[in-house]
């Protein structure tokens, strides 16, 4: 059987300059789509897949994620006291328990692939799930959750992955598909940041991965890839020599918050899937668009 996966790596070092001026003093994780922020997102995620360690990468500015994984006790007694009972139990219900979160920083700038590595210590020699929270998806069960259920009986290395059109593939790492299930295939290749007349398909890597601790090693002696940067897609592509790499094209829907459109209609479609707003803000958007009905494709 495979050995279980415990810990999740959130990467969180990035400077966010696409979000400028509004990451300029809050990290772009805590830019919120509906009321949460992002990064909670991933931690939901991670959560419901049963990872009961957080083990945060982050960098210079990024104080206030800590925070918000911490205990706000003036809040919970303000909100106890003014009877807000609904909200003081779902903070108390997104917090991490004691001594489930770590935090570590990458001091560089140099690539995720980098930012992944400064975690070695702390994950240890487990399997562990990574999380890359600029993406986030509309999927039930959850993204990492149909990846553990693949990895129970493939053991080894999981990758989630969409398709995107051909034009898109050159900003992200694209797998080579070989045998298998869109539930678990075998994956025989894998480049970062291809040009399209040069990838092997348009199943993009979408930011979710199951990895197996020789990862780190590969990682100690990485040298800059794509864009100058030390690249995890690199060192998995190494670690193929090894190991078995499975694919998982998951069911639902992703939004790539580090895009101001992902970002926008991320907003937009979690809205449209909360009870309390939904229809409110509906009306909203019809007005906006003339009348013209918006049908959210799932
Ligand atoms: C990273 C990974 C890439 C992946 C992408 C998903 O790229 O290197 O393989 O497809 O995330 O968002 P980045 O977005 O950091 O350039």
């Amino acid at each position: 059987m495979a050995n279980r996966v415990r810990t999740a790596v959130f990467p969180v070092a990035g400077l966010g300059t696409r979000f400028l001026p509004a990451t300029k003093a809050m990290p772009k994780e805590m830019l919120t789509v509906v009321d949460r922020p992002v990064i909670q997102y991933a931690v939901d995620e991670a959560r419901e897949a049963g990872i009961e360690h957080f083990v945060f990468v982050t960098g210079r500015n990024k104080g206030v994620i800590e925070d918000h994984f911490d205990r706000q006790f003036e809040l919970e007694a303000t909100l106890e006291a003014r009877g807000k009972s609904e909200a003081l139990a779902e903070l108390r219900r997104d917090l991490p328990r004691a001594g489930q979160t770590s935090f570590t920083r990458q001091q560089e700038p140099l690539g995720l692939g980098h930012a992944v590595w400064c975690a070695r210590d702390i994950v240890g020699r487990e399997p562990f799930a990574l999380l890359l929270p600029d993406m986030i998806f509309q999927s039930a069960p959850g993204v990492l959750k149909q990846m553990m259920d693949a990895y129970e009986t493939t053991g080894g290395n999981v990758i989630a992955v969409e398709e995107v059109p051909m034009e898109n593939v050159a900003s992200y790492g694209v797998v080579a598909r070989g045998e298998g299930p869109d539930t678990g295939f075998a994956i025989t290749g894998m480049v970062e940041k291809p040009k399209p007349a040069n990838a092997p398909s348009n199943l993009i890597i979408s930011g979710r991965y199951i990895l197996q601790p020789e990862i780190f090693s590969l990682l100690s002696d990485a040298t800059a890839g794509a864009g100058g940067e030390i690249q995890i897609t690199d060192a998995m592509h190494q670690l193929m020599a090894r190991q078995s790499f499975t694919g998982v094209k998951y069911q639902g829907r992703s939004f790539d918050c580090g895009s101001k459109i992902g970002f926008l209609t991320a907003n937009v479609v979690f809205a449209l899937d909360r009870p309390d707003i939904a229809d409110d803000f509906m009306a909203e958007l019809k007005t906006l668009t003339g009348d013209i009905p918006i049908s959210i494709a799932n």
